[in-house]
């Protein structure tokens, strides 16, 4: 059996979805590539003329839509016709963590999953590879199979009948990365059992990675893979942050421990940023599918443990709250505060989880004024986030609880305390000079990235607060 793969369509063109076919459809100008959506504005918006209008702000994405986008690279909501006309699919909606019900908390919402498997199942045509593409729980793939076959059963005669073939090929691109990560990945894994299939994907990729690159392995190990490399990142990144606390405790510095521990090889380097605690859609939700599925096994120590990581970084959160409180002397009502930075790291317009966002809810709790900035997030985003429109919330001018603010100096101007939340470039080089005419004394400067040009604001004059030291 061979698969010729002429056309691919990808079901979500969300985060993933949108760059990861971009990169596809560059890398491989002999296959049509059409990303689907159900919802229509995301997909005008991949459509725009206005490049800096697309849905995902990613470096370099911008360039490669320009490259590609009716050529061989197409965005459309026509999931009927794709799905049909496709030899291969993949499904990349949003699988977040369940709100309610059982597993609610924890596992992961597959609603959606479900619902794409159902659309593959009954638009397909002949010999379709179906490509998990989300982070999915473990044995999902499973789950899908089952929807696959059941829509099969249904259909009469022999001829109408598909043969779907399932496959895991989970995603590790990093957000503001994306791009440069898709196109030199450490490696691609695909999880599967039917090896023409595996091949088939296998060859798109060969495209441009190497083949040592391309690792081949059952289903389950691939699903479990995911899952295990964020959990692992997720809990470097746990780890420092716990050190950081105990650093401002001793007099030790983070960054210099981060060095020093970093140096060893058997450690390494990479993921040992203390801050503010992770955010984005997948570290949390994916310790917290974990922690489900070694529950549902009987592995209650091993749930713990990882629980343990989700723990430390609500902790790191909420800490940093308790410290501008304490150093804005004990009140921050009715104190201005400029919050830098909203997303949940650089590079990116993404808001997920972004500690940003429960930092700033607790500070509004205890009656501060924000004047909010970030050079990619949107207006419409932050109210979503806080849950507070800022038009209403301007209206009753005595109660404001937060501002948009389209500059650093815009955010600065007439605050108590300027605090740091994503490790932007345009932060790391503030004229503190010009920001201090405007801001009242005494001013702090609460750097949670550890990012900012202290030697200058210091000379300002300004008070400050360094995370882990
Ligand atoms: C992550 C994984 O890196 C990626 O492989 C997977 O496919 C999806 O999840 P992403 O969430 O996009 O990617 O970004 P990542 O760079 O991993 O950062 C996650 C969070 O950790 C951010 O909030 C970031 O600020 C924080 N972080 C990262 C630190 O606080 N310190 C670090 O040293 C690194
Ligand atoms: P990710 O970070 O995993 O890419 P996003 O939320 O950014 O997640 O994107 C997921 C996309 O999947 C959304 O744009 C959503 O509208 C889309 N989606 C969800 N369910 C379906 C479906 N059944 N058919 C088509 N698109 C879907």
């Amino acid at each position: 059996m061979k698969f010729e793969i002429k056309r691919i369509c990808c079901i979500g063109a969300g985060y993933v979805g949108g760059p990861t076919m971009a990169v596809i459809a560059d890398k491989c100008p002999n296959i049509i590539v059409t990303v689907l959506d159900i919802n229509s504005q995301r997909i005008l918006d991949w459509n725009d003329k206005n490049l800096s209008n697309l849905p995902v702000y990613e470096p370099g994405l911008d360039a490669i839509i320009s490259r590609c986008r009716d050529i061989n690279l197409f965005f459309s909501t026509n999931i009927k016709e794709e799905i049909s006309r496709s030899d291969m699919i993949f499904l990349s909606v949003n699988t977040p963590t369940k709100t309610k019900g059982i597993g609610a908390g924890q596992a992961s919402d597959l609603k959606w999953i479900e619902a794409s498997a159902r659309e593959v199942a009954k638009y397909a045509k002949g010999k379709t590879i179906v490509v998990e593409k989300s982070t999915l729980p473990v044995r999902t793939a499973q789950t899908i199979k089952l929807i696959l076959e059941a829509e099969n059963d249904k259909k009469s005669s022999q001829e109408n009948k598909n043969e779907f073939f399932i496959l895991s090929n989970p995603e590790f691109l990093a957000e503001g990365t994306a791009i440069n990560d898709l196109n030199n990945p450490d490696r691609v894994l695909i999880g599967g059992e039917n090896e023409f299939a595996i091949n088939a994907l296998s060859k798109i990729y060969e495209n441009w990675i190497d083949r040592s690159k391309i690792l081949r392995t059952n289903l389950w190990s691939s699903e479990l893979s995911k899952l295990t490399a964020n959990a692992f990142l997720a809990q470097r990144i746990s780890s420092i942050n716990s050190i950081s606390g105990l650093c401002e405790k001793t007099g030790a510095d983070i960054s210099e421990v981060s060095q020093a521990i970093g140096m060893d090889k058997r450690i390494g380097s990479f993921f040992l940023k203390a801050g503010p605690g992770f955010g984005g859609s997948c570290f949390k939700k994916d310790i917290l599918n974990l922690i489900y599925l070694c529950n549902y096994y009987g592995l209650p120590e091993v749930a713990d443990y990882w629980e343990g990581v989700i723990k430390i970084n609500q902790w790191q959160q909420s800490r940093l709250t308790e410290i501008i409180v304490s150093k804005l002397f004990g009140t921050i009502a009715e104190k201005y505060i400029a919050i830098l930075g909203f997303s949940f790291k650089s590079n990116t317009n993404d808001t997920r989880e972004s500690p940003a966002i429960n930092i700033c809810k607790d500070l509004i709790n205890e009656g501060a004024k924000l004047r909010i900035y970030d050079p990619k997030v949107s207006k419409e985003k932050i109210e979503i986030d806080l849950k507070q429109n800022e038009a209403d919330n301007l209206k009753s001018s005595e109660n404001i609880s937060w501002y948009y603010s389209s500059s650093i100096l815009d955010a600065t101007k007439g605050v108590d305390g300027i605090v740091v939340l994503t490790e932007w470039d345009e932060f790391k080089n503030i004229n503190w000079h010009e920001i201090c005419k405007y801001t009242r004394k005494p001013t702090y400067l609460f750097d949670s990235r550890n990012i900012c040009d202290l030697d200058r604001a210091k000379k300002e004059n300004l008070k400050i607060w360094k995370l882990g030291s």
